[in-house]
């Protein structure tokens, strides 16, 4: 994966994407965070999700490890991994690819209609076009997350602004 688009966008974005090694070796100074699958985590400029898609292999590959496959828990354990992974970026274009990259990754472990259309909901929920120093999307709206919860067997998702949590 290319870590430049442009100078420009560099100049007027500061967009430089972190590689791989890099992003591995600071996962690592957070090795606990991995003995959960629910544990959260909030990435303030996302990007392409370069952080996101290697939190979601480590959360899926504990997945692999705890549940037989195809089985309830593991579908389950396969949306919780993705609805504890939050993202702000600025550039749509980045938004884009950062679900997406998600999603496919997420594919290769499920073909369930059902898990993957959940899935998608909760990343165009969790991965939020906006700007974090304003703490608008770019819809000019204050920027939510969703906090993600099974009610019996409903999966409800609820609602906190960035400034309440901050605040
Ligand atoms: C240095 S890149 C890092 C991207 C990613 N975290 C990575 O390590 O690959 C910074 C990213 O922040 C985005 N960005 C810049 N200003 C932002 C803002 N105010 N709010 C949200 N995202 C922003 C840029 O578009 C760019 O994708």
């Amino acid at each position: 994966m290319k870590q430049i688009k442009s100078k420009k966008r560099i100049g007027e974005y500061g967009e430089v994407f972190t590689n791989d090694r890099e992003v591995e070796a600071m996962l690592d100074l957070v090795q606990d965070s991995f003995k959960s699958i629910d544990s959260t985590f909030l990435e303030p400029s996302i990007g392409e999700g370069n952080f996101a898609i290697k939190i979601l292999e480590r959360k899926i590959s504990l997945i692999e490890s705890k549940y037989a496959k195809k089985s309830q828990s593991y579908l389950r354990a396969l949306i919780k991994a993705v609805a504890s992974i939050y993202g702000i970026e600025l550039l749509t274009d980045n938004v884009l690819v950062c679900r997406k990259r998600l999603y496919d990754y997420v594919t290769l472990y499920t073909k369930s209609k059902k898990t993957l259309n959940t899935i998608q909901m909760i990343l165009e929920k969790n991965i939020i076009n906006g700007n974090t120093l304003t703490m608008k999307t770019v819809n000019d709206e204050p920027i939510t997350f969703f906090e993600w919860k099974y009610n019996k067997n409903k999966l409800i998702g609820v609602p906190q602004t960035l400034i309440s949590m901050l605040s």
